[in-house]
């Protein structure tokens, strides 16, 4: 029997209910429904629909639902379209006499989106979690980078030496932006949509604030057609998600890059890495790859979702049940890359000798060549063009550049420590840079940031 069979002349085709069902997925949503349920219930006892002795009936009936769906002993029945109808069904034969009254002055259209609100309050803290620990990586294996240098790059070509914890960091200050863009989503999202109703209230008296805050929503809605037509919620966290997962396929792109043979920076632990069915000698980055790939398919579920939402009229249609699928996926495949990238980063061991020598040509410190004759009077315009003159004549004639530097009058010997990296790193003093001294106060910041980060999550969960 569907919710609406007394309208209707016929039983509903079996394609329709097969097309129109929710239930396979929307199971999901379980526990913030029950959640939600007793809420209600609540609210219907303080508006005077339910006796106390109702009320605890219902509540003790959705409390055995939730302990069913908990111990995966919850059946679920073939005509079940969605979640919701399924633990109606189960509290109406839990307790007959009074399930019946639970839909009252409430509507799907309110109770799932009280429910999606719920759940996804939760994951964003479930992903935001997993952030910060991958954060906690990234400064552990910054810290145990020390002082050890890398070739920067830009345009993927060999630029000026970095301290590989600066370059470590760099993905740590993308990810602390991701958390800071969910906290911010978990802000708007804070608002119940219970009691909207269909999309319109009810005439029953039942007060939307005090169902609110007992679901710990820090309001409630300002406009019951808003209330329930409203998924911004899901299109900002797929956006959250999405450019997340985006930063998580760059470091991913990097490991590739660094732990080819080309490269052969970092080393991937043999429990992070994986073989070939053909090729005996193979180590490959799928983790990383994988990181990479995932990517593109959350931009594609931010992009379907928004696509969904598009032209839409007020308030509630049923395209809006097409937000669950996407939202789901893209929460389980960012959790998976999180942790995945933590494991091979965790775990992947810095080949520093390789990582120094490739810092170590001559032509990264073309800049502090240029930067040391500025500090002499010279306009840089005319520096960057000296230097760059004594490059070409290096590469030209084959001189190393060292000699045509302790050669030049404008140098001399002195000039030359600077074509050492660990000295022209020591030089760099901006705030923010990649000098030793200013890196050892950017993994101070970073810590404090990941402390607050975390203070600020466990108070939201409280
Ligand atoms: N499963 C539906 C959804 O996810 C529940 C709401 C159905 N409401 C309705 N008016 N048919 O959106």
């Amino acid at each position: 029997m569907t919710l609406w069979a007394n309208r209707m002349g016929a039983a509903p085709a079996d394609a329709l209910m097969v097309f129109t069902a929710s239930l396979a997925f929307d199971k999901r949503l379980a526990t913030s429904d029950v959640r939600g349920s007793v809420a209600h219930v609540h609210g219907l006892l303080r508006a005077g629909i339910l006796t106390a002795g109702e009320a605890d009936l219902l509540v003790e009936a959705l409390d055995q639902v939730g302990d069913e769906l908990a111990s995966d002993s919850f059946s679920y029945l073939a005509t079940d379209e969605d979640i919701h109808t399924a633990i109606e069904r189960r509290v109406t034969e839990l307790a007959p006499e009074c399930g019946t009254k639970l839909h009252t002055g409430r509507s799907r259209n309110d109770q799932v989106a009280t429910a999606l609100r719920l759940f996804t309050r939760a994951e964003l803290a479930r992903v935001i979690g997993h952030v910060l620990q991958l954060q906690r990586t990234l400064e552990r294996r910054a810290t145990g980078a020390g002082d050890a240098y890398m070739p920067g790059y830009t345009h993927l070509q060999r630029a000026q030496p970095v301290l590989l914890a600066h370059h470590l960091l760099a993905h740590g200050w993308a990810l602390a932006r991701d958390t800071d863009r969910m906290f911010a989503t978990w802000r708007r999202l804070d608002v119940s949509p219970l009691g909207a109703g269909a999309l319109a209230g009810s005439s029953l008296g039942i007060d939307p604030d005090l169902v609110a805050d007992e679901l710990g929503f820090a309001s409630r809605f300002e406009n019951s057609l808003d209330a329930v037509s409203d998924r911004d919620f899901v299109a900002e966290t797929l956006f959250d998600i999405a450019l997340l997962a985006i930063h998580l396929s760059r470091i991913g792109e990097e490991i590739v890059v660094f732990s080819s043979e080309e490269f052969g920076f970092i080393h991937l632990d043999d429990a992070w890495a994986t073989g070939s069915s053909m090729l005996p000698q193979k180590k490959n980055p799928d983790v990383a790859e994988l990181a990479r790939g995932k990517a593109g398919r959350l931009v594609g579920h931010l992009a379907g979702f928004l696509a969904t939402l598009k032209g839409l009229p007020l308030s509630y249609n049923r395209d809006l049940q097409e937000d669950k699928e996407p939202l789901f996926d893209a929460l389980d495949q960012v959790v998976l890359t999180l942790v995945g990238l933590d494991g091979v980063l965790g775990t992947a061991t810095f080949d520093l000798d390789r990582m120094q020598t490739a810092a170590s040509g001559p032509g990264l410190a073309a800049v502090d060549l240029a930067e040391w004759l500025v500090a002499t009077g010279v306009p840089f315009r005319d520096a960057h063009g000296l230097v760059g003159s004594l490059v070409r004549e290096s590469v030209e004639r084959g001189v190393p550049l060292g000699e045509l530097v302790e050669a030049h009058p404008g140098f001399g010997e002195a000039a030359l420590e600077l074509l050492d990296p660990a000295v022209a790193l020591q030089r760099r003093t901006t705030p923010g840079g990649t000098g030793p001294d200013a890196v050892a106060v950017q993994l101070e910041r970073f810590r404090h940031r990941l402390a607050s980060d975390a203070a600020r999550l466990a108070e939201r969960k409280a």
